[in-house]
């Protein structure tokens, strides 16, 4: 067995109180995420999304948060993949931000909601040529016999689509995460961690809670 007992690292560089918090915690997010980016955290906009599927089981996968604002968190993907099936199914869903090299994550709950196709479109047609591509050229989930299959389809839709005339895909597009509770967490000395817990009330107001490490 790899005993990794002894592998802990000591936290407690900050700390965060109740009172020095934004009360809006997308203010909040944006202070850390900026900071994040100072500290040059390795795509500090890479979140780990879980979702549940219809037998209750769990699972998790990296995407990349490219929008938020008070409405929500936006991330883009394939709507027929295993995610996009399980969010269809069940819409309720859970992302991390892993700043481990802060001391920091962000835990946000809430309910997924499709994007406009004209912001999927704006988001679209801003990615380069050979994404744009990927997007058609992968059934995102689905098994496929080889590697070469997904390079000659590649060559295939290359040759069918020329830069800046590839269409949105009407199976591709954005999501946005419409927060319930978001948890600021920061490494405390003597693993006092910090918790600060928003939740979102029926008329809309954020509480604020500390959270026992
Ligand atoms: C750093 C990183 C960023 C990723 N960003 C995205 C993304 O923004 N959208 C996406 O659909 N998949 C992204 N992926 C791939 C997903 O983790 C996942 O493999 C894919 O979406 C299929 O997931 P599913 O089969 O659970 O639906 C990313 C993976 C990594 C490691």
């Amino acid at each position: 067995m790899a005993d990794l007992g002894e592998l802990r690292e000591e936290y407690g560089h900050d700390s965060l109180t109740e009172e020095s918090v934004d009360p809006n915690p997308i203010e909040q997010f944006r202070v850390w995420f900026q900071e994040a980016m100072d500290r040059k955290v390795t795509e500090p906009n890479a979140m780990s999304l879980s979702t549940v599927d219809e037998s209750g089981q769990p699972w998790q996968r990296i995407v990349l948060l490219k929008a938020y604002d008070n409405k929500g968190f936006v991330f883009y993907t394939n709507y027929d993949s295993r995610k996009g099936k399980q969010l269809a199914n069940n819409p309720k869903t859970c992302v991390l931000f892993p700043w481990i090299l802060l001391e920091r994550q962000v835990i946000v709950t809430g309910t997924v909601e499709r994007v406009s196709t004209a912001e999927s479109l704006k988001y679209f047609s801003s990615r380069p040529f050979g994404s744009r591509l990927g997007a058609w050229v992968s059934n995102q989930s689905k098994v496929v016999s080889s590697r070469s299959i997904l390079l000659a389809k590649f060559e295939e839709m290359k040759a069918k689509f020329k830069d800046g005339e590839v269409p949105l895909p009407s199976f591709w597009g954005g999501y946005r995460i419409v927060p319930e509770t978001i948890e600021f967490w920061m490494g405390g000395k003597s693993r006092i961690h910090d918790r600060i817990y928003y939740s979102k009330q029926q008329d809309g107001a954020w509480k604020i809670e500390r959270l026992s490490p």
